[in-house]
């Protein structure tokens, strides 16, 4: 649907942008035509059952079944309609998909930090390639802000000490804006960027701009290495005194209390900062904690290394295949 005509609307700028939009016009049309027709309807009947005359007494009513049968399913089912179609925008936007680039954001008062996969890093600036699908992994190092971009129809809060994850995929080339939409102390106004998509080769052109920067799952193997993980984990995350973390990343983790959970960044920092929290079966509470030991920025490349383990040799029944596929089929992500 082709919405810049129309006064106070953004820009529509990804795939999904035209979707919430539809759904807008629907709830608008929804409303805007039961205004119009209780309005009319009232004004009618106001004229046409006005008192004609002062002893003039009304015809009692009874009361119909059918009549109020109709006005109970018809709201229902024009509020299902809503619920459904929401859903299923809400589903499409809060599922990644699997072949997404990944980027990393990490905010502070009162600026956005960005991260790419290749090292390439930018501030209050976001440069992305159209038509290819982007996967960002935000996180706070301070207090709660909000990562909003109009054009894309994408908004989510970025919390310290959790990981929030959005994707889009851009759809026309040019500059929009980022805002932070949550109040997040004096300077929250300032706190603006822009986002810049670009064609796919400009994009790779940009990327390689600036090569000389470390990749986050390099500086988080160093990390992996200096902080001594390697000692309990291996050097390639084989495992040892302490779980396997090679192919970790997204599988279902089998716990000391019997309770599985999946690994995801959550997971990952919650066993970095508070090993205790979650006990891989099998294994005693050994690891300390490295709670103020790594920055929201280290924990970041910590993951983007576990994340490129990857499983060699005999595999444990358990475990999932490298291949993004079969993972998802042998152990789903409920996601
Ligand atoms: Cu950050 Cu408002």
């Amino acid at each position: 649907m082709q919405t810049s005509w129309i006064p106070f609307i953004p820009e529509s700028a990804s795939t999904y942008a035209p979707q919430v939009d539809a759904l807008y016009f629907y709830l608008s049309g929804v409303t805007v035509f039961f205004t119009l027709l209780i309005s009319i309807v009232l004004i009618f009947f106001v004229i046409k059952y006005r008192r004609r005359s002062l002893y003039e007494i009304p015809r009692p009513i009874a009361g119909s079944h059918k009549l109020e049968t109709l006005w109970s399913v018809v709201p229902f089912i024009i509020a299902m309609s809503m619920f459904a179609w929401g859903a299923q925008i809400y589903f499409h936007q809060y599922r990644t998909p699997k072949n997404a680039d990944e980027i990393y954001v990490v905010a502070k008062q009162w600026m956005w930090k960005i991260q790419h996969s290749t090292g390439q890093r930018e501030i209050n600036e976001l440069h992305v390639p159209v038509g290819r699908k982007i996967k960002l992994i935000m996180t706070s190092e301070d207090t709660i802000h909000d990562f909003f971009v109009p054009a894309f129809r994408m908004k989510a809060d970025v919390l310290p000490g959790r990981y929030t994850t959005q994707w889009f995929e851009a759809t026309k080339p040019g500059t929009y804006h980022l805002f932070c939409a949550e109040y997040c102390g004096m300077n929250h106004s300032g706190m603006i960027g822009s986002v810049i998509v670009m064609q796919p080769t400009d994009f790779d052109n940009w990327l390689s701009g600036n090569a000389s920067q470390q990749a986050p799952a390099v500086a988080g193997q160093q990390l992996y290495e200096s902080l001594g993980c390697v000692s309990c984990h291996g050097a390639k995350g084989e495992g040892g005194r302490g779980p396997s973390l090679a192919g970790l990343f997204g599988r279902r983790v089998f716990l000391t209390n019997s309770q599985t959970v999946t690994a995801d960044e959550g997971y990952i920092r919650e066993s970095i900062e508070n090993p205790q929290a979650k006990l891989v079966s099998g294994f005693g509470p050994i690891m300390p904690t490295f709670q103020g030991q790594v920055s929201p920025e280290q924990l970041i490349q910590m993951m983007a290394f576990i994340k490129s383990l990857q499983v060699t040799g005999p595999q444990p029944a358990t475990s999932a295949a490298p291949s993004p596929q079969a993972g998802a089929q042998t152990l789903p992500t409920p996601r």
